[in-house]
């Protein structure tokens, strides 16, 4: 083995052999020692890793232990050279993709998990109208954030189960997919669902990993990242999070996918909705030329960078929003994958709403709080596999800064079970307020990195 290997400076694990490598030299690795390691503060071996993720990806390591390791990993960490390797591990953990032979300007974008953030939704029809392609490997739910696909398949008929050949076919025929990781980063599914379930999501090295693995697998031939900052975002500090960006943006480049990211605030939702059908709802409203400030001012700046990104220039994206190309490119993506946006969205059948007891402006609104509270109501999981409630979420009637009237709504919570609705309501206590001036809530785009 090369010392270039040893130390992990290669990324593609699998096309230089080390998956073979774990299997015939890590016959001396046993799961309790690597946690072991992990949990007592040590560096996990290039071996270690490569060992850990093909057992777990192939069943031989047992949800408990990488249960632990994980919990081992959130509390000590991993150095840049772990987290280079865990990622190469588990890109090598399955296919990866290459649509290099379609001759297209492929580009895609990935969130670090938000309240709210529905941004992919608009933002790939706007990139697609404009000229560009777009693979996107999208997620579930994860936490207390939302996932892309649960909000899809709110869209009756919708499915995210792409095979490969099509995925090829709807790139060449109409410019993107959206679809689950399948068979990209196997190990990434598993782990992605155990973290929601262990209270393991909030770390650097496993959102990293998490995120690159699938998006290196894609076949994306650049990358944008939007990384969240505040009490919205996993991780809250902006410090932490130009540490995430910048990790990431470095384990694009080095894997030969060029990757920059801006960095966002997520201290308040995004837009008016939190949920799943609600945010999709709020979505059309964008692609049909309206929409939230915030959504709009975000899908233009990513889809800015995107285009960039993929050399597309003399286009405007702000005018595929006025025109309704984006919204053509947007119904033509649903109906590839079997929607149908002719039939109603769902919409929980119970709501309970919270007015305003005084009249004034309203202040900010805590990202966390809402997030629970449409967690609450059902639009998360709480137990992995299972199903969310479509129609489960929050309307915010009034964003922050916008004036109030006494007895006014301020918010709407739905779902199809009624005895969420307390639970919900006691989340978004204190998350909010109504005051006499405006909040500062300083820039939407704090950075812009790589
Ligand atoms: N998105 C992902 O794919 N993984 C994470 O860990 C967080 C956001």
């Amino acid at each position: 083995m090369s010392d270039a290997r040893r130390h992990g400076s290669h990324l593609d694990a699998r096309h230089h052999g080390s998956h073979l490598d774990a299997r015939h030299h890590g016959s001396h690795l046993d799961a309790p020692s690597v946690i072991r390691t992990k949990r007592d503060g040590g560096i996990l071996t290039d071996a270690a890793i490569d060992w850990v993720i093909d057992g777990y990806t192939r069943g031989l390591v047992a949800d408990e232990q990488m249960s632990a390791l994980l919990m081992a990993i959130f509390l000590r960490g991993m150095t840049p050279g772990e987290i280079t390797r865990w990622t190469a591990a588990m890109v090598a953990s399955g296919e990866r993709f290459d649509f290099t032979d379609l001759g297209l300007p492929l580009v895609d974008k990935h969130s670090t998990g938000g309240v709210g953030d529905k941004i992919t939704i608009p933002l790939v029809p706007v990139v697609l109208a404009c000229g560009a392609a777009v693979p996107q490997a999208a997620g579930r739910g994860l936490g207390h954030t939302g996932g892309t696909l649960d909000k899809l398949e709110s869209i009756a008929g919708f499915t995210p189960e792409l095979s490969k050949t099509q995925i090829r076919q709807q790139l060449s025929e109409i410019g993107a997919a959206i679809f689950a990781a399948g068979d990209l980063a196997p190990a990434d599914r598993k782990i992605y669902a155990l973290r929601d379930i262990t209270a393991t999501t909030e770390s650097l090295p496993l959102i990293a990993s998490s995120v690159m693995s699938k998006k290196l697998a894609e076949g994306a031939q650049s990358l944008v990242l939007d990384v969240k900052s505040g009490r919205g975002a996993f991780l809250k500090t902006e410090a932490e999070s130009r540490e995430l960006a910048a990790t990431m943006v470095a384990l694009g480049n080095s894997y030969g996918v060029p990757t920059r990211a801006l960095l966002t605030d997520m201290n308040r939702p995004l837009g008016y909705t939190v949920g799943n059908s609600v945010e999709v709802a709020e979505s059309l409203e964008v692609l049909a030329g309206g929409g939230p400030a915030d959504v709009v001012e975000l899908t233009l700046a990513l889809a800015a960078e995107m285009l960039d990104a993929a050399g597309v220039d003399g286009v405007d994206p702000a005018q595929t929003l006025r025109d309704g190309t984006a919204m053509d490119r947007f119904r033509r993506l649903i109906a590839a994958q079997g929607g149908d946006l002719s039939r109603p969205l769902p919409i929980g059948a119970h709501n309970e709403t919270v007015t305003a007891a005084a009249g004034g402006v309203m202040g900010d609104i805590d990202a966390m709080a809402v997030a629970m509270a449409a967690w609450r109501l059902g639009a998360g999981r709480a137990a992995p596999g299972h199903p969310v409630q479509l129609g489960a979420g929050v309307r915010i009637h009034r964003r922050p800064g916008e004036p109030v009237a006494a007895g006014e709504t301020l918010f709407t919570l739905y779902t199809d079970t009624p005895e969420r609705l307390g639970a919900a309501l006691g989340e978004l206590d204190g998350g909010w307020s109504v005051g006499a001036a405006a909040p500062d809530l300083g820039p939407l785009v704090i950075d812009h990195l790589g």
